[in-house]
């Protein structure tokens, strides 16, 4: 599968994130009722609640606030998730204004356990105990078959995608999920973007490319939906490590 039509250095790879990431910092594309509706997808489709077996990574999280939400959504009651839900605005993507409430109960990366819910950012400005800063193809030896849950709309800005899922397979305990979420832009869209001087680094993926390209690499497809927005798509599946 191919993502990047341009060929850059592993380095110049990084910074471009990094700047990307940095312009963007306050923008989360993941709200509360995103994060309730995969929830519900695992819980009504594969019994996953009930044997839930985490933790939770969540890859390329930018500053950390899905992280948040995955925490608020598998782990706290029904009172925080009404208030952390009542709290969202859609300003820069979806916020809080109130992020200390969503923000309460961190997990630590020193101490990865059933329940903790963690991240991986290239961008080091995101300063938090639950989120390892480095790239997600090259993750801590340690973290092999740790995790019951992945979560990512950052695969197709992988530099390399195949480096990318052999690690995200090693990280996931066997029969672990992988929840992959995106928007998929029209390949004008994509055009006119890489031309700009204000680029956000869109990229086209086609579904078919991403479904096989996952199937060969360990993971069977388990739900998938596609939806339209706008001009563009919304896509969202679950893949199971297989
Ligand atoms: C499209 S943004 C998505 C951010 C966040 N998940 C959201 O929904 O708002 C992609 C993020 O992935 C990060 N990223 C890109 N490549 C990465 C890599 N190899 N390892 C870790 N993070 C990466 C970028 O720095 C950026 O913050």
């Amino acid at each position: 599968m191919k993502i990047f039509d341009t060929k850059q250095t592993r380095n110049d790879y990084f910074k471009t994130q990094i700047a990307r990431s940095r312009k963007k910092f306050s923008f989360c594309k993941v709200s509360h009722t995103h994060v309730k509706t995969w929830k519900n997808v695992l819980a009504t489709n594969f019994n996953v609640i009930d044997n839930y077996k985490g933790p939770i990574l969540c890859l390329g999280t930018r500053n950390g606030r899905e992280i948040d939400l995955f925490r608020s959504v598998f782990y706290q009651n029904k009172m925080v998730n009404i208030l952390v839900h009542l709290l969202e605005i859609k300003r820069n993507g979806w916020n809080s204004c109130f992020p200390l409430i969503e923000g309460m109960r961190k997990s630590s990366l020193d101490n990865i356990i059933e329940n903790s819910v963690t991240g991986v950012e290239l961008n080091p400005d995101v300063k938090r105990p639950d989120v390892f800063i480095g790239s997600f193809d090259e993750m801590p030896l340690k973290w092999a078959d740790t995790f019951g849950i992945l979560y990512s709309n950052s695969f197709d800005q992988s530099c390399d995608p195949y480096k990318s899922a052999k690690e995200w397979i090693r990280v996931l305990r066997d029969g672990g999920y992988f929840v992959y979420a995106d928007i998929i832009y029209p390949e004008l869209v994509t055009k006119w973007d890489r031309s700009s001087k204000l680029s956000f680094g869109l990229v086209t993926v086609s579904i078919d490319d991403l479904n096989s390209f996952i199937r060969h690499n360990g993971f069977a497809t388990l739900h998938s939906l596609l939806a339209k927005f706008f001009v563009c798509r919304n896509y969202e599946a679950v893949y199971q490590k297989s």
